[in-house]
């Protein structure tokens, strides 16, 4: 492919990173994960990290901390990696949908109270490609219902909502460094939280619910989610990396969407209230999308589907009707995702605009 999806950039430094780690001869959780875990949380302007082995992982042991169990309801999107419902199913709860907005596909604050029940425990709303959900309203609801807000930012790395930081605004939020991610550490996640007591109970979670003080006595159920000090020391070379490859991906959007925008397509963009990262370059076409995607498949450009519409996956599908979040099966029907890696050359830019635009033009 000319244009892959989920490459990262791994360099020398990072390389380097990891030698360095094994020569030392400690190479599981220890001193780099702590560093790694304060200079994240840091970044996010939060007190506290746990770092884990994947995003879902920091999901579930963020839902279990907050007491997430049987009989549960966990308000969350439709439109996402099943990643972020699946955790909320590992704790027997009930994950509801509700449906997204058109413009940003992230969950539509709107239509949330009306899905709270006597059960509702949590909301997740997710930042879906880099693009901050409406937060405030989301908050403000879950305030008034004693909810839990857990933001799903697996995609958001850096992204802001009203000029502060994704990750800083719930009680717990949830990062990927899986491989094709905005920073990553080959697989690895990590939840952020500002509250000292869920840090702690995450922490345990993640070791086997082991005691802190007490070596292998394990007040509570716990997992094995521990991420290794080799993946962390990439991950901290990558985090100094960031905000350079945030820069690289907002000007790869705003050349790709200057060069598109007399098409008829819904292109990535951006609300008054949202500094977004661009996870990827995601297009959603009014007709004939099969035939556009396989053109740009053909040309070298590959592509991937808007994610699940998770209702409609086979572990969901008996429990839900897929009927009832009309917005977001409609994305899923019409959209498609290529890279905006910040390794994208302007040739590489010029390359899928003209593809983009033949592959229109041919429907
Ligand atoms: C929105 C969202 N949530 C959760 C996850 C889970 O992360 P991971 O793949 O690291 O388990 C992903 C990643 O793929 C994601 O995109």
């Amino acid at each position: 492919m000319r244009i892959a999806i989920g490459k990262p950039d791994i360099g020398r430094e990072e390389i380097e990173a990891v030698e360095e780690t094994m020569r030392t001869g400690w190479v599981t959780q220890g001193e780099r994960v702590e560093e790694f875990e304060k200079a994240f949380a840091k970044y996010c302007g939060v007190k506290y990290g746990v770092a884990v082995n994947t995003g879902t992982a920091a999901l579930h042991v963020a839902l279990a901390s907050i007491g997430i169990k049987r009989g549960d309801e966990v308000i969350t999107t439709p439109l996402s990696c099943i990643a972020t419902a699946n955790p909320i199913r590992y704790l027997n709860s009930k994950p509801v949908f509700v449906d997204v907005d058109p413009k940003t596909l992230n969950i539509n604050p709107s239509l949330i109270k009306k899905k709270i029940t006597e059960k509702t425990k949590a909301i997740v709303p997710v930042h879906l490609f880099g693009h901050p959900a409406d937060i405030d309203p989301i908050m403000e609801t879950a305030e008034t219902s004693g909810l839990y807000v857990i933001e799903d930012a697996a995609q958001a790395h850096g992204a802001k909502y009203k000029g502060r930081k994704v990750g800083s605004i719930g009680h717990i939020s949830c990062f990927s460094f899986y491989a094709d991610k905005l920073i990553t550490t080959v697989e690895g996640g990590i939840a952020v939280t500002n509250d000292s007591e869920l840090a702690e109970k995450m922490r345990s979670l993640r070791n086997l619910g082991m005691d802190k003080h007490k070596k292998f006595y394990h007040p509570m159920l716990g997992y094995n989610y521990k991420m290794s000090d080799i993946h962390a020391s990439i991950g901290i070379v990558q985090l100094k990396k960031l905000d350079s490859y945030i820069t690289k991906r907002r000007e790869n959007v705003a050349y790709l969407n200057e060069k598109l925008n007399d098409l008829n397509l819904k292109l990535p963009s951006e609300e008054d209230y949202a500094f977004n990262v661009y996870y990827v370059y995601h297009i959603l076409v009014n007709n004939g999308k099969e035939k556009t995607v396989e053109y740009l498949e053909r040309e070298g450009i590959e592509t991937r589907p808007l994610l699940s519409f998770i209702p409609a996956q086979p572990p969901y599908q008996n429990k839900y009707d897929a009927n009832k979040y009309p917005v977001a099966r409609n994305a899923h029907q019409k959209g498609f995702y290529v890279s905006n890696s910040p390794q994208l050359t302007r040739n590489d830019l010029n390359f899928l605009v003209s593809a983009l635009r033949k592959a229109v033009s041919r429907r």
